[in-house]
């Protein structure tokens, strides 16, 4: 079995270690010029993001040649999913692959100008993430079957959501206005966790035009020295199951 998973803030690798098998990060699979992944079973595992997958996971579909008998997805999440099934159903289909198993598990919602992280934190238990996991773990090592049949109401949300809340949310260009305060002693972790390669450090921390608004950077800094304007509180949040150097492993 492979798991090709993409995280931020460890929730991901957290999910994707329990399903088990070989793990590839996304990130690290995508600077490959092709890819080619066959086994007996593959799946993704990917937050939400404004109710869908992440830019780069979409690509990734997009770009990966997948053979497989028993393909399945694997959303974290914080707060609601919405119509983000029906992404991975359409994206399945264009990129030819037939969709065995989907299913979510509501976690730590990482997202800062949403949530105040040490509330997010504190109600975690409430979320029954590893009851959860264990039903998913179960069903996928049956090879259980769980798809999405994609309804009107489905494509109007998605329509709804994609002006409402991608394009507002999803910008390549989120980093750059970020603020980096005077605690930075420019030790390059932040470009280290990037999996958008999107950061260089120099006699300042440089933000690009590529970001995923993935929020690894702001997690994962070890001076908690990157905030967003629109940020709820400056707590910063990493699955406690999952170190630095796991991020940085997965997505440098
Ligand atoms: C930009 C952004 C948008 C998000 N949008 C949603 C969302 O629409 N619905 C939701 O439930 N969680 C949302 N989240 C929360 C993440 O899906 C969730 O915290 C996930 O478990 C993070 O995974 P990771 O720790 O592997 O990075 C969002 C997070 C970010 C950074």
């Amino acid at each position: 079995m492979t798991v090709c998973y993409f995280t931020a803030s460890g929730n991901c690798l957290y999910v994707a270690r329990k399903i088990g098998g070989t793990l590839l990060s996304i990130p690290q699979l995508m600077k490959q010029d092709r890819i080619e992944i066959e086994d007996e079973a593959v799946g993704i595992v990917c937050p939400v993001y404004a109710v869908e997958m992440p830019m780069m996971v979409k690509e990734f579909l997009e770009k990966a040649k997948i053979t497989t008998p028993y393909f399945f997805f694997i959303y974290t999440y914080g707060m609601g999913y919405a119509a983000a099934f029906a992404h991975v159903e359409l994206s399945c289909q264009k990129a030819g692959i037939k969709l065995s198993y989907i299913n979510a598990v509501q976690m730590v919602d990482n997202y800062l100008p949403g949530f105040e992280m040490q509330h997010q934190i504190d109600t975690l238990p409430k979320k029954n993430v590893e009851g959860k996991l264990q039903i998913i773990c179960d069903d996928i090592s049956n090879r259980r079957e769980k798809s999405v049949k994609i309804t009107a109401a489905d494509r109007a949300q998605m329509a709804m959501y994609k002006n409402m809340l991608a394009k507002r949310i999803l910008r390549k260009d989120t980093a750059k206005s970020y603020i980096v305060n005077d605690d930075c002693i420019r030790c390059g972790i932040c470009a280290k966790v990037c999996p958008a390669n999107n950061i260089t450090v120099s006699d300042k921390v440089n933000f690009g035009d590529r970001c995923e608004v993935c929020h690894a950077c702001l997690h994962n800094c070890p001076k908690n020295a990157i905030h967003m304007k629109s940020e709820k509180s400056s707590v910063r949040f990493r699955n406690e199951h999952i170190t630095l150097k796991d991020i940085i492993d997965s997505n440098e």
